[in-house]
């Protein structure tokens, strides 16, 4: 298939290295790109900002919304990651710059790609790398997370705590649609969607309904219905029955942990949190859908920061991930291959069977790029 031409217009990429490991791993991530800036004449700017919890400790502020709305309006692609520090233990500015991204650029899609790049990386006995492929595209902007809710009589021994799952009809039909379409595009026959309506009935028989209603516009696609449940020990039994999944928010956390789990942790778990057009919905395009949030999916872990040990190969797979959204879908399959040699010649870190720590991964990954890799 030919390659669709390249960008014509300047692409701006906000960085967000963030706390704990984030500054170590996020780094190798912008090595890469500064060599597609700097030997490969990508029209890529990168705009470095101050995030995370030394700022919030240092000004109070969580995420101004003047670099809020100047993401909006003017990025292309922001790469974040990671966002967590045992100095703000109500986590309050890691859930304004996350979810104030997701959610106030409706990136409704996260897109958790669930590959094993090499045999050795799979934990499941008698399987290799050919059966763990698929994709879970997990709604990112309503379920549990859209933090509807209360508590009352907080503190005392009467305390009640509420949690609304939301679910609202376009929520969920944008997200199934964009998992149907995915799969169309990408020459997949199967989509399955886990839900929990034996036991969340409102908001889950939703999800049921509309997933089937959905599926009848994709007759090629076979559409398949498991409770969450039972799709966790499917994952870990039949991996390789899997192509494409779509599920609520919370479980789509949750899977893609065991989804990098299968795939060699959460140093190889790349994510693309995105705003796909997707036909015959009842979509509304704000304007601001064209930027995306790349993130690997793990967390900041400080106790390893600092240290040069966290794995960079997930940054450096959500970088591809990056450059496929900003209009170069081969360097994502470029970069992907440099993954899979890093992991089989052993250029990689400890968690992955290698030796050698973060920085000395991202010098061999961007020295085999310049030598045109
Ligand atoms: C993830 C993370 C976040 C989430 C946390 C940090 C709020 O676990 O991106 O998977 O639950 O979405
Ligand atoms: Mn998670």
């Amino acid at each position: 298939m030919a390659s669709p031409a390249p960008p014509t217009s300047r692409k701006l990429v906000a960085i967000i290295p963030g706390d704990g490991i984030g500054p170590e791993v996020i780094a190798q991530a912008t090595r890469v790109l500064e060599h597609y800036r700097d030997h490969r004449s990508f029209a890529i700017d990168l705009w470095h900002l101050d995030l995370g919890a030394d700022r919030y400790l240092r000004t109070g502020v969580t995420f101004p919304p003047d670099v809020r709305d100047r993401i909006a309006s003017e990025a292309d692609a922001v790469l974040l990651r990671a966002l967590g520090d045992p100095r703000v233990p109500g986590l309050e500015h890691a859930r304004d710059i996350l979810f104030g991204l997701r959610f106030g650029l409706d990136l409704y899609a996260n897109v958790r790609p669930v590959r094993a790049l090499s045999d050795r990386l799979v934990p499941l006995k008698g399987r290799t790398a050919a059966d763990v492929d698929f994709v879970v595209f997990r709604e990112n902007t309503e379920g549990l997370y859209a933090g509807v809710g209360g508590q009352f009589k907080r503190g005392t021994r009467d305390e009640l705590a509420i949690s609304e799952d939301v679910n609202t009809r376009k929520g969920v039909e944008r997200l199934i649609r964009a998992g149907f379409e995915y799969a169309t595009a990408h020459g997949k026959t199967r989509v399955h969607m886990a839900d929990k309506s034996n036991a969340v009935r409102h908001a889950h028989e939703l999800w049921y309904r509309v997933f089937f209603e959905v599926a009848a516009d994709f007759p090629g696609i076979e559409a398949r219905h498991l409770y969450v449940d039972a799709m966790a020990l499917q994952m870990i039994l039949d991996p390789r029955s899997f192509q494409v999944i779509v599920t609520c928010n919370l479980f789509g956390d949750i899977l893609t942990d065991l989804g990098a789990g299968l795939q060699g942790g959460l140093g190889m778990a790349a994510s693309a949190n995105v705003h796909p057009r997707v036909d015959g919905c009842c979509d509304s395009d704000h304007g601001m859908s064209r930027v995306g949030l790349f993130e690997p999916v793990h967390g900041s872990a400080p106790p390893l920061a600092g240290k040069d040990v966290a794995n960079p190969l997930a940054s450096i797979l959500t970088v591809g991930m990056l450059l496929s959204h900003l209009g170069w879908p081969d360097e994502e399959r470029r970069l992907e291959a440099l993954v899979i040699r890093a992991i089989e010649e052993r250029r990689c870190t400890a968690d992955v069977g290698g030796g050698l720590g973060t920085r000395a991964v991202g010098d061999w990954i961007v020295e085999e790029l310049g030598r045109g890799a």
